[in-house]
């Protein structure tokens, strides 16, 4: 036997090398993490003008985001938290915990109203703008809820009537390719377009249905065609739209935006 192959030997070579990689992993995770954040933001930026059909291949996603106005909102009131800076504002507090999970700065959602089980709701949101010539062309909203393997986070955008949706987007689910995860297929997303939320009359009944839309019926602009095979991703997408449109998410915010919007159409007359 050659008079290296000991056992001490054999097992110091193993675990130097062991050590020497996971340092090297360590350093590589590390030093790529303001990176990952980067691309994350990117991601979110991209989902966000897609959702509001603005993304386009003529400019980066920097550039055309440039035209998003953010601002943080408080849905308890439905008012603008001006005194919460949207660029610096990542839905996280001072100890970096998510707003949404502090008992200071959420609600606690009862079983009856908690559809989308999200346990608690932020009192803080941050939500964009699309404006040309300081008038308002989308509103884009963030929404968030349980599918069949986890919570589908999206955005939804909306036209300046706040009834007519222009677009839904999700950047992160867990839902299963080919069956959940068709979300993000470019054809079931182009159903969205033109979508009314509310009738006339102010119910709420934008709705994911099983099966296709039945194009003679009355009904069909309130309804998107199920996803074929994934029937509780498709309720879970209704459930995160009935939260987030409905008093305990957006309704607040949105009937004093449909205010400030017919204000400002009154004076450009
Ligand atoms: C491996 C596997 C993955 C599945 N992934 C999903 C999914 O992502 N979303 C979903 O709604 N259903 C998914 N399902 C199917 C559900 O279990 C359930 O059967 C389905 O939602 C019922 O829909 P249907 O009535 O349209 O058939 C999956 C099933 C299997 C076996």
């Amino acid at each position: 036997m050659n008079k290296n192959d000991t056992l001490l030997k054999t097992l110091f070579v193993g675990i130097t090398l062991c050590l020497v990689c996971s340092i090297i992993i360590s350093l590589t995770a590390v030093g790529l993490r303001d990176q990952q954040k980067l691309l994350k933001q990117k991601d979110q930026q991209s989902k966000i003008l897609s959702s509001a059909g603005l993304l386009t291949n003529q400019k980066n996603i920097e550039e055309l985001f440039m035209a998003i106005e953010e601002r943080v909102i408080n849905l308890d009131t439905g008012e603008y938290a001006d005194s919460l800076d949207p660029k610096s504002f990542d839905g996280k507090n001072f100890e970096s915990e998510d707003y949404s999970k502090d008992p200071l700065t959420s609600v606690q959602l009862s079983s009856d109203t908690d559809i989308s089980s999200l346990k608690r709701r932020e009192n803080f949101i941050k939500i964009y703008f699309y404006k040309e010539n300081n008038n308002i062309k989308a509103v884009i909203l963030p929404v968030r809820g349980l599918g069949l393997w986890g919570t589908l986070y999206g955005y939804l955008a909306i036209e300046p009537d706040l009834n007519t949706i222009i677009g839904l987007e999700y950047f992160s689910h867990k839902e299963t390719p080919g069956l959940g995860a068709e979300v993000d297929n470019p054809r079931w997303k182009s159903k969205w377009r033109g979508k009314k939320i509310r009738s006339s009359s102010g119910e709420f009944k934008i709705e994911v249905i099983k099966g296709l839309v039945n194009l003679e019926s009355p009904e069909r602009k309130y309804q998107v065609d199920g996803l074929s095979g994934a029937t509780i991703t498709s309720r879970g997408v209704s459930n995160m739209l009935t939260f987030w449109l409905g008093e305990l998410g957006y309704a607040k915010f949105l009937n004093k935006l449909k205010v400030e919007i017919e204000n400002e159409e009154a004076l450009n007359v």
